[in-house]
């Protein structure tokens, strides 16, 4: 298959995802023909990303009842469905945007619809989540390069791009824009431990697009901040609370607080879907915690002394006065934050 799409739905009604776990050496699809597999793909890093959890998982229900034979089974299918999924990844809060918006559209329609048309509504939940994903990308990226205009060497963190949002990204989605606009002199691409989205998915996006990059290590900002290296950091979000605090991959924080101290400009870019605003602040925002064995191995090779303890927490939070703007389809926010 041409290009990078983390998914391909065939007339056939075949749907494939793209195994990010794989990339860049292998680019494998794997065909999901279940709600189960498509909840094990995403609890597994098969897919990842906020936004695309959600499209994903959009897809899922439909996987998960479009075999239903009568109304009852269509809703017994749909809640089970609807459950498997929302345990895959809990801190991403697309996921449940996106499961609530498949459950509400079925709730407006399923008395006024037959079967085989409910079924159809299903289907067309996780077109419509995409195509609108794709034109709030586009949005973010207009927004972002506006704010970010003069600032050429960025600092990114883990993968927010086509691979994580089915669009052009939200934060590598700006990045995109500001290149195609003459604008960007060097991206500066955490690694990202223990799963590397930066050094494999956003490296590989990078180059896709010919955008000039250099990998760094995890624990180099501080390094490149000192030397006056770069302009600003722009990272996405996995949820955002109503006063700005956000939860984003483990190492955000750091990067936040780096940049505070060296006077950096620290941009989040999200879609509105990303916003929680049934919470308060980052103490409402459950973190998730991943195998011990993603730290203990790199690439599946242990590298650690065997049956030593690790604690993997897969996001961390940062309090919103430290994030200069965040950035969503709607336009530019600005520290005080009150979504
Ligand atoms: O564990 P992942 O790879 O799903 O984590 C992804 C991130 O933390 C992204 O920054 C976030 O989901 C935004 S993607 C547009």
């Amino acid at each position: 298959m041409d290009g990078y799409s983390p998914i391909v739905v065939k007339d056939s009604d075949e749907f494939f995802l793209l195994d990010q776990r794989k990339l860049p050496s292998e680019k494998l699809y794997l065909r999901v023909d279940t709600v189960e597999d498509v909840c094990k793909a995403i609890k597994e890093m098969v897919v990842r990303g906020a936004p695309l959890i959600g499209i994903t998982a959009a897809f899922g229900v439909y996987l998960g009842i479009r075999d239903a034979e009568s109304k009852d089974e269509f809703l017994n299918k749909l809640n089970k469905s609807i459950k498997c999924l929302s345990k895959t990844r809990p801190t991403a809060v697309n996921l449940f945007f996106a499961l609530d918006y498949v459950k509400k559209t079925i709730d407006e329609f399923f008395e006024l619809l037959p079967l085989e048309k409910l079924i159809k509504k299903t289907r067309a939940c996780g077109f419509n989540l995409w195509e609108e994903q794709k034109a709030q990308d586009r949005a973010i990226g207009e927004f972002g390069a506006g704010f970010l205009k003069g600032k050429k060497r960025i600092l990114t963190h883990c993968n927010t791009g086509t691979l994580a949002t089915g669009g052009i990204g939200t934060a590598l989605g700006i990045i995109k824009t500001m290149f195609k606009n003459g604008e960007i002199e060097i991206v500066y691409v955490d690694e990202t431990r223990p799963y590397l989205q930066g050094a494999r998915l956003t490296a590989f996006e990078l180059k896709e697009e010919g955008i000039p990059y250099k990998i760094i290590t995890d624990n180099s900002c501080g390094m490149l901040f000192r030397k006056g290296l770069v302009d600003a950091v722009i990272v996405g979000a996995d949820r955002i609370a109503r006063n700005g605090d956000t939860a984003n991959k483990i190492g955000t924080y750091c990067l936040a607080a780096m940049s505070k101290r060296h006077g950096i400009t620290f941009v989040v870019a999200a879609p509105e879907s990303t916003i929680d605003r049934n919470i308060e602040s980052l103490n409402e925002i459950p973190v998730e915690e991943r195998s011990k064995d993603e730290v203990l191995k790199i690439a599946g090779i242990q590298v650690a002394p065997k049956e030593s303890d690790a604690l993997n927490f897969s996001f961390d939070l940062t309090d919103a006065n430290l994030i200069d703007a965040i950035i969503t389809e709607k336009g530019v926010y600005q520290y005080p934050y009150e979504f």
